[in-house]
């Protein structure tokens, strides 16, 4: 089945990666679903385009926290996920929802962790730092989702030579590019890995 639910908050530029892979033969799964925090963000245009439902899910919309992670939890139910992919989300996801989906929630950073994430690193501020640290090299981190920000097993990371006239922009760019790459990469690594737990069981 290799179903994939995406979290977006965005422009939702990794969520296109995947699209694209699926569509031009090189990821086996399907997107059955988006997920949101935000309206009206670039990535839910993507969604539509290509026929993906979505859903605008935010704590802050919910009468209290419990209804929200229940609301989550129904969605997921649905649409099905061998593995959520958090893809430029912003959010923290309830803790019951990593507890339910054990090891099959990846996120995209954009940074060699340990190093530059955590709670405020997110965006340009990571770029931003880099700089500031005068690294000469930096990437970005595919990790397993816990209960903890950005603080995972790092499944694998992809590194950016730093430039002498780098902005946070430019940079930012260069890790993108290696982003969309990698994120396809340990989506099928994380996919053929459930499958065969699920067959040897
Ligand atoms: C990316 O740098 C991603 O690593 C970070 O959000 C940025 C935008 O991602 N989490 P996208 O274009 O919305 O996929």
């Amino acid at each position: 089945m290799n179903n994939l639910v995406v979290f977006v908050s965005g422009s939702g530029s990794n969520l296109q990666a995947i699209i694209d892979n699926i569509e031009n033969g090189k990821l086996d799964a399907r997107v059955t679903g988006v997920i949101s925090d935000k309206e009206g963000v670039k990535a839910l245009d993507r969604a539509q385009k290509h026929g993906i439902p979505y859903q605008i899910l935010s704590s802050s919309t919910f009468s209290d926290y419990g209804r929200y992670t229940k609301a989550l939890l129904n969605q997921l139910k649905e649409w099905a996920p061998e593995l959520i992919v958090l893809a430029g989300y912003l959010s923290k996801v309830p803790t019951e929802v990593i507890r339910c989906y054990d090891r099959r929630i990846i996120n995209i950073h954009p940074a060699l962790l340990p190093k530059y994430g955590g709670k405020g690193f997110y965006g340009l501020k990571v770029h931003k730092a880099v700089l500031e640290a005068g690294e000469s090299e930096s990437g970005c981190s595919v990790h397993i989702v816990t209960e903890k920000y950005d603080e995972g097993p790092v499944l694998k990371q992809r590194t950016v030579k730093v430039h002498p006239d780098d902005t946070p922009e430019t940079l930012a760019r260069r890790v993108l590019e290696q982003e969309h790459q990698l994120l396809t990469e340990v989506i099928a690594e994380q996919l053929a890995k459930l499958e065969s737990s699920n067959t040897s069981n």
